[in-house]
């Protein structure tokens, strides 16, 4: 099942939680972070708070650019890191192709740069009715992050 909506911006969106229904060789990710029965979350200097995520680099596959850029953005290692789903957002000029992932973290380090974050931002709850709210970036404000809650506490109990 393909779930279709548009984003914040008006772009249209597909969504499924079955293996990489759009592509099999996305060029982004997205990591849903749990650490300590908490939500890891990243500051974006522009977008606010998201989770962490960006582009697959050349010669990685999708997993490996999951584990770097929740590294980079975050301090976090991970325990285990799960496929939950793949979207697809049909921009003006491009298509992005995105994975989405749920990760358990084992730890957080303390570093001195996070990129082009503002670092770790660990949160119990994440605020209902995003779309209102200027903390939050773009990417938290449409029903991928609706979808996938959901997604995560049938599979996942969380
Ligand atoms: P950089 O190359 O990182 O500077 O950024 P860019 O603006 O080229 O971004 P990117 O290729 O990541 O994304 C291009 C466009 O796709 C963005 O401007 C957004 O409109 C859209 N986009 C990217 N990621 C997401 C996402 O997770 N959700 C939604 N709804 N749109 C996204």
């Amino acid at each position: 099942m393909i779930h279709t909506f548009v984003d914040y911006y008006g772009n249209e969106v597909g969504l499924s939680f079955r293996r990489e229904p759009f592509s099999d060789q996305p060029w982004h990710v997205l990591v849903i972070c749990r650490y300590e029965d908490q939500w890891l979350l990243t500051k974006h200097p522009r977008r606010g708070l998201e989770f962490p995520g960006g582009k697959v680099e050349k010669g990685e596959v999708p997993e490996a650019a999951a584990i770097r850029e929740v590294w980079e953005e975050t301090g976090a290692r991970l325990d285990h890191l799960y496929y939950l789903g793949q979207y697809e957002v049909r921009g003006r000029s491009d298509v992005v192709v995105k994975n989405i992932y749920f990760a358990e973290v084992a730890y957080l380090q303390s570093k001195k740069g996070y990129m082009e974050t503002k670092g770790p931002i660990l949160l119990d709850e994440i605020a209902e009715r995003l779309d209102q709210n200027q903390d939050y970036s773009f990417i938290m404000k449409d029903k991928v992050w609706i979808l996938a809650r959901e997604y995560l506490e049938h599979y996942f109990e969380k």
